[in-house]
């Protein structure tokens, strides 16, 4: 090849790379690109502070008033709850003792990221996540999955009795970190309902292992609520306004280290979503110490203003490829020892008064969408000595129809 064809080719390609560089530059973002603008622009208020985690995370400290959740149309009047109207329970209920689950060495995020006073630590979100919380909110529903060709998760849960009310739920779950694919999640939480399918109110909560969400593979602490089947309102974390938070340092989004160790050891951490008896909103409790994390406030919902209907306790695991789950729970099936499988233990509901009960062992009903070759549970009932009511579930996963 001559210098001059070969120059000549270089020109035309540069000449060819000018008019796509200025057809880019000129080009109007799409609107549908002008709309996560928009979206970002609301979730990401100026910060205070900010601090850039090991796991490439920033958090912003965001003035308490000035948090996503007030942009919420519904929440113009709100007015923030500093704390919730119930007592501590470490208080009031040293009846559950959750030996055997090292709760005291798990930590939530990182040591020395703690946001002023009168601010809240928030993980900022990228453009990236908005893409894929749009293709997970569309795809993750309920129970139904009209809208596409195949189901792209799976679940197992046990649920107290059916026809009754709950005003929440609480329980001491072990820390895994089952192996998932780039494109695939498992959690284990607990479901707060009410409503029909598909309007149906709720609030899950627990740990995830969710690269689409995180970027990584650390077990995080997770949220995701919606007040109409999941069509058009609510999100993950705090995606979208909603969630009102109140603790200046643990936030969705947060790392929850260690995790447990097959057949040595069980890490864990007890957590608790509750219904204010007061103020009527939802709050999220964390930790042996029992941290204010932050609530959703009751006007965010419709059939769960007052109460719930069904509350549930396990895990699902999921992803965009057809017909395949990755781990659930640390990748093995239930099992009676308690550091070979995940576990809840100590799982209590809250009656009207936000006070914990315990429920009937003999009215749980087991539930779970795929064959026990993939994922497994076992409710152990009552056990009055150590663990209080626990289920230990998971499993392998892999080609689960
Ligand atoms: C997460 O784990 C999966 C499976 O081991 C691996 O393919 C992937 O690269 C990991 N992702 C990150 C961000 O480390
Ligand atoms: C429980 O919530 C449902 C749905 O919002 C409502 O119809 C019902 O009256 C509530 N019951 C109580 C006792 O609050």
């Amino acid at each position: 090849m001559n210098v001059t064809l070969l120059l000549t080719i270089m020109v035309v390609f540069c000449v060819i790379l000018g008019i796509e560089a200025q057809g880019r530059k000129y080009a109007l973002p799409d609107e549908e690109d002008m709309e996560l603008e928009n979206q970002l622009k609301v979730l990401n208020k100026p910060p205070i502070k900010s601090f850039q985690t090991k796991s490439g995370d920033i958090l912003d400290c965001i003035d308490i008033y000035k948090q996503p959740a007030f942009d919420h149309p519904l929440l113009q009047n709100h007015k923030i709850q500093m704390k919730p109207n119930f007592k501590r329970e470490v208080e009031i209920n040293a009846d559950t003792p959750v030996d055997h689950v090292v709760e005291f060495k798990t930590k939530f995020g990182l040591p020395n990221i703690r946001c002023p006073p009168s601010t809240v630590a928030i993980r900022r979100t990228k453009k990236k996540d908005l893409v894929n919380t749009k293709y997970l909110s569309s795809s993750f529903t309920t129970y139904s999955t009209t809208n596409i060709p195949y189901k792209p998760y799976h679940f197992v849960s046990v649920e107290p009795s059916a026809g009754q009310i709950y005003y929440g739920g609480k329980t001491t779950v072990t820390t895994e970190n089952p192996i998932v694919g780039p494109d695939q999640f498992s959690t284990a939480q607990i479901w707060v309902q009410n409503g029909p399918v598909e309007e149906i109110n709720s609030i899950e909560l627990g740990w995830a292992v969710h690269p689409m969400l995180f970027g990584d593979n650390n077990t995080r602490l997770f949220s995701r609520w919606t007040a109409d089947g999941f069509k058009n309102t609510g999100c993950y974390n705090m995606l979208c306004p909603g969630f009102v938070q109140i603790h200046p340092e643990y936030h969705f989004g947060t790392t929850i280290t260690p995790a447990s160790i097959y057949g040595v050891v069980s890490y864990g951490f007890t957590y608790s979503v509750r219904r204010d008896p007061q103020s009527g909103n939802w709050w999220f409790i964390l930790g042996g110490s029992d941290e204010s994390i932050g609530y959703w406030p009751k006007e965010l919902f419709t059939h769960m203003r007052s109460n719930a209907s069904v509350i549930r306790y396990g895990g699902i695991a999921g992803g965009k490829i057809k017909n395949q789950t990755p781990q659930m729970g640390n990748g093995h099936f239930a099992t009676w020892e308690t550091t070979k499988s995940c576990n809840m233990r100590g799982m209590k509901i809250y009656n009207y008064k936000g006070e914990p009960k315990l429920f009937l062992a003999s009215r749980v009903k087991l539930r779970q969408d795929t064959t026990t070759k993939c994922y497994d549970q076992k409710f152990w009932g009552w056990d009055p000595d150590q663990f209080g009511l626990t289920v230990s579930f998971g499993g392998p996963g892999g080609n689960c129809p």
